[in-house]
């Protein structure tokens, strides 16, 4: 299949590219590179014996550009991981938040439409669950967002139910995504954020690698086994997996389906971080700090959904996330 891929160049488009190619399909890659460098095009060619991506470095919201790739290429499915997704930025800027998610997605479908490509994946995230009242979570559970960037998700789906309302032909599928972590067994790309990382385990990498001092736990007096935060942490490679299991389903299907990608196995922050230890034979520095504004106790998913309508399971354990995450940074530090 003739796949074009938004924001491919980032953490999860690049994992999913690579696994696209494993499986055969043409590639087309849009992305600006506002989170993301050239250098990883590279690397994804080294991992796939130098497969042949068309690569186009221009922001989505330009309709013009846009749709020239579609005048070049026939497309015939698109997975959309084009968008900004730091939660605290999106506190202090929402409206470049608002402006970048849901204008390019609107100028995406808009294209799509014009062109009778009416096949897409779309990367959202466990976000819109908000505070969830029981666990693990299902599909079918209230969504609420807490903040503008869970918002622009939120919109986005609803954006996407209303466009298949109006035109039955459209064949959409919202993955809700839990807490993608690890990289590519092959060390070459993985998740290297620009600044001072947010999330738990590129910050944690970074104070293994000696980069940053010492790794600030948010709060140990939650409702968890060990009173810090529960996540479902799923490798990203099983991310990938996903979506090609996704495309599998909706290519001769039309409709809005959602599924959860996770593991459904909720791992607290203190586990993730002994695992860590364990596994890459190393000591963190750490120490527990207040709880983070806006943090949830645990969020973790019910993968069932997927497994019975697409036939994907996450296979990889704890241990291959803290591995694999590790071993990008040893090798990104080595060049
Ligand atoms: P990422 O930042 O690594 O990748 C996103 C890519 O999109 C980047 O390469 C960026 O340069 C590009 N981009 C952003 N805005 C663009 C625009 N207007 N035009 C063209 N390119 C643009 O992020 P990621 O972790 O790979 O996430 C991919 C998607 O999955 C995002 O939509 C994100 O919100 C969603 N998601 C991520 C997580 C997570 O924890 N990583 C969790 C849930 C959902
Ligand atoms: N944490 C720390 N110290 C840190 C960073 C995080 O203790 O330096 C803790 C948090 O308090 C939380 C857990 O580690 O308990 C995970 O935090 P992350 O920031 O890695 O992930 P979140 O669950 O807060 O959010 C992430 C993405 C969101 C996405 C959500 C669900 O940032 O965009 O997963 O997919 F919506």
């Amino acid at each position: 299949m003739n796949v074009l891929v938004t924001g491919g160049v980032g953490y999860i488009g690049s994992h999913t590219v690579v696994e696209l190619l494993n499986n055969n399909n043409n590639i087309i890659i849009i992305d600006n590179l506002i989170n993301s460098s050239i250098e990883v095009l590279d690397n994804i060619k080294k991992i796939n014996n130098n497969k042949k991506i068309k690569f186009y470095n221009f922001d989505l919201r330009n309709k013009d550009l846009l749709k020239k790739v579609f005048k070049e290429n026939k497309i015939d499915i698109v997975i959309h991981f084009a968008g900004l997704k730091a939660v605290g930025e999106s506190v202090s800027e929402p409206i470049r938040y608002y402006n970048n998610n849901i204008m390019s997605t609107l100028s995406l479908c808009e294209v799509m439409s014009e062109y009778k490509t009416k096949k897409l994946i779309f990367s959202s995230s466990a976000t819109v669950y908000g505070e969830p009242k029981t666990l693990p979570i299902k599909e079918d559970f209230d969504l609420k967002t807490t903040n503008p960037y869970g918002s622009t998700k939120l919109i986005i789906e609803n954006i996407l139910k209303d466009l298949y309302i109006s035109d039955n032909e459209w064949g959409i599928v919202c993955l809700r995504y839990f807490n993608p972590v690890g990289s590519h067994e092959s060390g070459l790309i993985g998740e290297d954020p620009k600044g001072i990382p947010n999330n738990l385990m590129p910050y944690l990498v970074r104070v293994a690698a000696g980069e940053l001092e010492c790794l600030n736990i948010f709060g140990d007096d939650y409702d968890t086994p060990d009173g810090t935060g529960v996540r479902d942490y799923i490798h990203v490679v099983d991310l990938a997996l996903g979506h090609l299991a996704a495309m599998n389903k909706i290519k001769n299907q039309t409709g809005v389906l959602v599924y959860n990608l996770g593991t459904g196995r909720g791992v607290s922050v203190l586990e993730l971080v002994k695992t860590f230890e364990k596994t890459n034979n190393l000591k963190i520095n750490y120490k527990i700090i207040g709880r983070r504004p806006g943090d949830i106790a645990a969020c973790f998913a019910d993968p069932s959904k997927a497994r019975e309508e697409l036939g994907w399971v996450a296979k990889k354990d704890i241990q291959d996330m803290c591995k694999d995450s590790w071993n990008f940074i040893c090798n990104k530090n080595k060049k």
